[in-house]
């Protein structure tokens, strides 16, 4: 293949091209992102919570009691209406956590324990905490005094005398007392950042390397749940954590939201990324109400004489990121630790909806509230469900009758769909909405993550990226998954309470977004072979980086066999005489692969072959003298 930039036709494109999608889906965030240790810490897990209606899944879950002590969960004059439910512990015994199968500790690493208590009788109950092995090998241990007959919280750090990775958390109460705990954490002091109530450090890493340029939180279809009860409300999951309103996660488990908006928004601050907060659309998962709802199976959305506080609640979310810290909302940013605005710009309204009557009505209502009150916020709108064929006719009408600013489209597709769809938005009007792509993930038979979707998915990047002109935004999906929870595959990073593992389709991720420009070169292909199944599984794109003005070509061949590749540079005075190399390559089921960096001579790259199932990355810094 022949290459030949074309600068004259030079475009800019968007700045934020690639981003993340964080959905609490295969334990995402609790037992995940989220870094508390303990499951259950406030005793509401519910037997509703659990698909298939677990019987041991409930208040006690997670929970043990040893020795002759007795204990039981009550609602008497709870810590907070929210928060309904706690452990009253009787007699003697070990209250002990079994965490998320089991707690990782490392050696020397400290962990805040924070929990509230309340003793229910004169004698104030002395209590030994500590973190165990399994085995009873004590790891550290403190005492503490619950001197208060109202709920109090009690805090101390423990440190681990070794690592361990499956250790419990361990009550031992002596005093034939009668005790009440509450919101039992335990929270290494090593977050991301070092943030308090914050988030694992390694898998938070992992996406900070991603260089997303924006977030996107909380789904997916957790935003806007499986039924009207269950619509996710930001404003549940801000303020003390005794306050937040834990829920039913929709895919089967529970939600503490102690990871909640704030902590979403200071994780995008921290590592510099647009928040994109998606609210429900005033209607729940293809506007049927499901889980037990009268409505279960009829379209429904939010009742219209609950409109008003509804959309009020969406207004409250840019008043709480944007609003001055004296008013009513930014005062409770400003209370969490956050007096400065977090500057949101963008807000999703809906999530891959079903596109109905019901759905128009209510979309309608709450973009032109938006619209009306904060002009300067980019509502991105949803474009509903793909269905091959009609590419979402029903969503770009309302689009084009609001001139809605971004649509949200989703996708899962095949390799073959991707490589033959590369001109998917080469077609799209560009007069119109722009276009966020957020969710979409080659699938294989198996849900694998091999090298095969993956290039599948960069061969797709750069079509994107020549788009880029009005495909402003992209999020593969799903971000996480954890081993043994994982209910959706593939994910673009998998994890146990010990590891993190990273797929290739993680690296593609990695390499455009690290990679990213703001201007597109097109480039002519000639090729020496005309088929042109052979001609789209050679992609390929160029870009220039405004921040030190580095050439990138990004090349990507899913041939079985090498690609001989003539670059044409001579229209550029180039001043470097190398530039560096990223390549990904390997076996099309490779689920290890990870890209390799070289230095190579300009001059050699003009004429070079590509290997076999490869993407390769090339920076020339700077592009001109
Ligand atoms: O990414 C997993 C799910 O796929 C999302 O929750 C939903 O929006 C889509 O159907």
């Amino acid at each position: 293949v022949k290459l030949t930039p074309k600068v004259g036709q030079t475009k800019s494109i968007s700045d934020m091209l690639v981003g993340v999608f964080f959905e609490d889906i295969n334990y995402a965030a609790d037992g995940g992102l989220y870094a508390e240790l303990i499951q259950n810490r406030d005793f509401e897990y519910k037997l509703d919570d659990k698909q298939g209606h677990d019987k041991d899944w409930n208040e006690k879950t997670a929970w043990r009691m040893d020795g002759s002590g007795q204990f039981h969960i009550d609602s008497i004059n709870p810590i907070h209406p929210n928060n309904k439910h706690y452990a009253r512990l009787q007699g003697e015994g070990i209250f002990r956590n079994i965490g998320y199968d089991g707690i990782a500790l490392n050696k020397n690493e400290r962990y805040d324990l924070s929990f509230f208590g309340r003793g229910t009788v004169s004698k104030a109950p002395k209590l030994k905490i500590r973190i165990s092995t399994k085995d009873g090998k004590i790891l550290d241990e403190k005492s503490v005094i619950v001197d208060s007959k109202n709920w109090k919280k009690y805090q101390l750090v423990l440190t681990s005398n070794e690592t361990c990775k499956d250790a419990v958390l361990e009550f031992v109460f002596t005093d034939r007392q009668q005790l009440d705990l509450d919101l039992i954490s335990l929270f290494p002091q090593h977050t991301f950042k070092g943030r308090k109530n914050g988030l694992r450090k390694d898998l938070a890493d992992a996406i900070a390397a991603l260089n997303p340029r924006f977030v996107r939180f909380p789904g997916g279809c957790l935003a806007h749940g499986d039924g009207i009860e269950n619509i996710y409300h930001w404003s549940n999951t801000v303020g003390p954590l005794e306050s937040r309103m834990p829920q039913r996660n929709m895919w089967g488990y529970h939600q503490t939201v102690g990871l909640g908006y704030y902590e979403y928004f200071q994780f995008c601050e921290d590592i510099g990324a647009y928040a994109v907060p998606v609210v429900a659309a005033g209607v729940p998962c293809q506007n049927s109400g499901a889980h037990g709802h009268p409505l279960g199976g009829q379209q429904c959305g939010v009742p219209m004489e609950d409109m008003d506080d509804y959309i009020q609640e969406v207004l409250n979310l840019i008043e709480w990121a944007n609003g001055d810290k004296n008013s009513t909302w930014g005062k409770v940013r400003a209370a969490a630790g956050h007096p400065e605005p977090f500057h949101l710009k963008y807000i999703g309204v809906g999530n891959e909806d079903l596109i109905s009557n019901v759905f128009e009505e209510r979309f309608t209502m709450i973009y032109n509230a938006i619209r009306a009150k904060y002009p300067e916020i980019q509502v991105i709108g949803t474009a509903g469900p793909f269905f091959e064929g009609t590419d979402y006719v029903e969503g770009w009408k309302i689009a084009d009758k609001l001139n809605v600013p971004i649509m949200d489209e989703h996708y899962y597709q095949t390799p073959g769909w991707f490589i033959h769809n590369q001109d998917f938005y080469d077609k799209y009007d560009r007069s119109k909405s722009q276009v966020y792509l957020g969710e979409y993930a080659a699938h294989i038979h198996g849900r694998a993550s091999t090298l095969e979707v993956a290039l599948a998915e960069a061969a797709y990047l750069t079509a994107l990226e020549r788009n880029a002109d009005i495909v402003k935004m992209a999020s593969y999906a799903p971000l996480l998954a954890k081993d043994g929870y994982t209910q959706w595959r593939p994910d673009l990073i998998y994890f146990s309470n010990t590891d993190v593992n990273l797929t290739p389709s993680y690296y593609v991720q990695q390499l455009f977004g690290c990679n990213n420009g703001t201007e597109y070169i097109p480039m002519e292909a000639s090729y020496s072979n005309a088929a042109v199944d052979v001609q789209k599984r050679v992609a390929f794109s160029m870009v220039k980086d405004p921040k030190d003005q580095s050439l990138i070509v990004k090349l990507v061949n899913i041939l079985p066999v090498a690609a001989n590749i003539q670059l044409e540079l001579d229209q550029f005075d180039l001043k470097a005489d190398t530039a560096v190399v990223s390549q990904l390559t390997g076996k099309l089921d490779s689920k290890t692969a990870k890209p390799e960096e070289r230095t190579e001579t300009v001059e050699k790259l003009k004429h070079q072959k590509l290997p076999p199932y490869s993407l390769t990355i090339i920076r020339i810094p700077p592009a001109t003298k």
